[in-house]
């Protein structure tokens, strides 16, 4: 890692291709992060463009618009919350998009805080929030979740095999003492693992701590909502309303196959409802080149829908 902001934007040039900000349009960013996409948008967009942040991480929403600010002939908002409501937020600016870009998860400084709770690499708070004003940590969550519901969860969201064993020994060490530190998780894990542990290729804790992080900040219900307001939007857009331009391009990246199964099946049945085209049929991934510089690309997939310039009347 090398980049200053401490984060690498993911497939950048990619998403310039396809997204194709132009001089005068108005670009949202619905994950600012350390703002490497968003600060190429701006530049995009510049003269007289506009540009929206949002992040749930204040820190790195800060971070992001400083950049932003710094790129002349842009107009920046920017809001603190989640991208769910971003389309309110447009409303209420009366912004309309002609690019969206979402790049979900976390950023690497993120993960790299130990302060965070996000990574078993170091110790600290098992929180995991990317707003941590907000909500419930993954040390709260772990104190209260129900065995059943944590094994289907290190199951689904997390893809390990061992989901049951994990989450039983979870919670036996949860009887003894609460769970409150990444170290006392991974320690539970591993030891769930048991001589297993020496067969696993990863550190056997990386795929609950995933799904953990995906609990926790309700990853997946976010993305649905998301998804739900773009559609919402391309429909409005023809009629001169709601939050996006005729011919707004989307793009999302994600980084979990269940949330690209999401995006790949909204963006077919929007092109199947007649709201626009597939710009990706099968999702943009990072080249050999960029793999060989920032190791977050490797599982990077990135999907973009254009709506249409104008809708049929009888939609
Ligand atoms: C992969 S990073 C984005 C990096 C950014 N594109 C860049 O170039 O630096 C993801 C960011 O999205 C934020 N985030 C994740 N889920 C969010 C949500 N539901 N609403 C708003 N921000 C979210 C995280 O806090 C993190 O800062």
């Amino acid at each position: 890692m090398t980049d200053p902001s401490g984060h690498l934007p993911v497939l950048l040039d990619t998403v310039l291709d396809l997204l194709s900000p132009r001089p005068g349009e108005t670009a949202v960013d619905l994950t600012a992060g350390r703002g490497g996409h968003a600060e190429a948008l701006a530049r995009r967009v510049a003269p007289g463009g506009r540009i929206l942040l949002c992040d749930l991480d204040a820190g790195n929403l800060a971070f992001a618009s400083e950049r932003v600010r710094a790129v002349p002939g842009t107009e920046l908002a920017s809001m603190h919350g989640s991208f769910a409501r971003a389309d309110r937020e447009a409303t209420r600016l009366g912004w309309r998009a002609d690019v969206v870009l979402a790049d979900l998860g976390f950023a690497s400084t993120q993960m790299d805080d130990p302060a965070r709770g996000f990574s078993f690499q170091a110790d600290g708070p098992l929180d995991m929030r990317l707003d941590p004003t907000r909500g419930e940590s993954a040390a709260d969550l772990l104190a209260r979740i129900r065995e059943p519901d944590l094994a289907d969860a290190i199951f689904e969201l997390g893809e390990d095999p061992f989901s049951r064993r994990i989450a039983r020994t979870i919670v036996e060490r949860r009887s003894r003492a609460p769970l409150r530190t990444t170290q006392e998780l991974a320690s539970a894990v591993v030891a769930a693992y048991g001589a297993r542990a020496r067969d696993s290729r990863m550190h056997p804790a990386t795929r609950t701590f995933m799904a953990l992080r995906i609990l926790v900040n309700d990853e997946l219900g976010a993305l649905r909502t998301l998804l739900a307001a773009l559609e919402q939007g391309g429909r409005e857009a023809a009629a001169g309303s709601g939050w996006l331009r005729p011919g707004c391009r989307a793009g999302i990246i994600s980084f979990h196959s269940l949330e690209d199964r999401l995006v790949k099946h909204a963006m077919a049945d929007w092109e199947r409802a007649g709201l626009g085209e597939r710009v990706t049929r099968k999702p943009a991934e990072a080249s050999d080149v960029e793999l060989a510089t920032n190791r977050r690309a490797r599982s990077a997939k990135f999907r973009v829908f254009r709506f249409a310039p104008e809708m049929r009347a009888d939609r």
